[in-house]
């Protein structure tokens, strides 16, 4: 159930940083943008503030190359300075509701981008989702802050502090409006190599998602073009109409097809 009149808000998240949060963040705006919707984008993590550079990068690019590409409505957020917790919280929830209501009159999706650490204030954006998508390096140092995994039997032991969280969040959710989160797990950084490891992440995922509630989806592969994309604010959905046809290369043609699946699994 969504509220009416409302976006459709899309957090990226997990206590992890590093993950590819900010970069999952960007490419969900700009695949979304070019798939028809209009979108605004809030950087909840003030202190790395990446997503916020990726967007102000885009608009120096396009300013300099004179190009015209899709551009997000960027919002920002003040997070409050109360020194009474309490107070802080009711106050950035209200900021942030009130935000999101704002641009929701020019905007059918809401990109949120969340810091890489368990704080009040993502532990609200969280509360916030219609959907959330959790990127996930593929490693069990990753896979720690979802599931605590018995290091003899290789099986999950129980959920872990995360996932705990997002459970909150969901109840917290429900308790406001009745609405629920579609949970998106994706495997970030997939290497091509390493195919005993990938098959062990697929396995316990899978067991996880049925204990947890998320769905799982193909995510994007390692790949040193994402590093380099940021200072310029393109993402890989970009390139063809910067570089054109003939420079694409297999690599960008498969990366481009991974945002896209991406985008599809989301299904809005
Ligand atoms: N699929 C990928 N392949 C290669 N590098 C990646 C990939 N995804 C993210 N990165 C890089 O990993 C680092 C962390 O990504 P970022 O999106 O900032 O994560 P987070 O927001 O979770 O901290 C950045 O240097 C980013 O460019
Ligand atoms: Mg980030």
């Amino acid at each position: 159930m969504e509220i009416p009149g409302q976006a459709h808000i899309i957090v990226t998240g997990n206590e992890k940083g590093g993950s590819g949060k900010s970069t999952t963040a960007m490419h969900l705006i700009v695949g979304l943008m070019r798939a028809g919707h209009s979108v605004a984008a809030i950087d909840l993590d003030t202190r790395q503030g990446t997503l916020r550079r990726y967007i102000l990068n885009r608009q120096a690019f396009t300013e300099d190359q004179k190009k015209d590409l899709p551009m997000p409505v960027l919002a920002e957020i003040e997070p409050s300075t109360d020194v009474n917790r309490d107070t802080a919280e009711v106050e950035d929830e209200e900021n942030l509701t009130t935000t999101i209501a704002g641009l929701s009159a020019t905007s059918d999706i809401v990109v949120i981008d969340t810091p890489g650490a368990d704080s009040s204030l993502s532990r609200l954006g969280h509360s916030l989702a219609d959907t959330l998508v959790t990127p996930l390096n593929d490693s069990f140092v990753d896979l720690d802050v979802l599931a605590r995994i018995d290091g003899r039997s290789l099986n999950i032991d129980k959920p872990s502090h995360y996932a705990e969280m997002v459970w909150q969040q969901k109840m917290r959710r429900a308790k406001r409006d009745g609405g629920s989160m579609d949970w998106i797990v994706m495997r970030n950084r997939l290497s091509s190599l390493d195919a005993r490891n990938k098959r062990e992440m697929q396995r316990l995922l899978g067991d996880l998602s049925d204990r947890i509630g998320f769905r799982q989806v193909p995510g994007f592969g390692e790949r040193v073009i994402f590093r380099e994309l940021f200072l310029v604010g393109l993402t890989m959905l970009d390139l063809l109409d910067v570089l054109g046809e003939d420079s694409l290369t297999l690599s960008h043609v498969a990366a481009r097809q991974e945002v896209r699946n991406l985008i599809d699994a989301v299904g809005l």
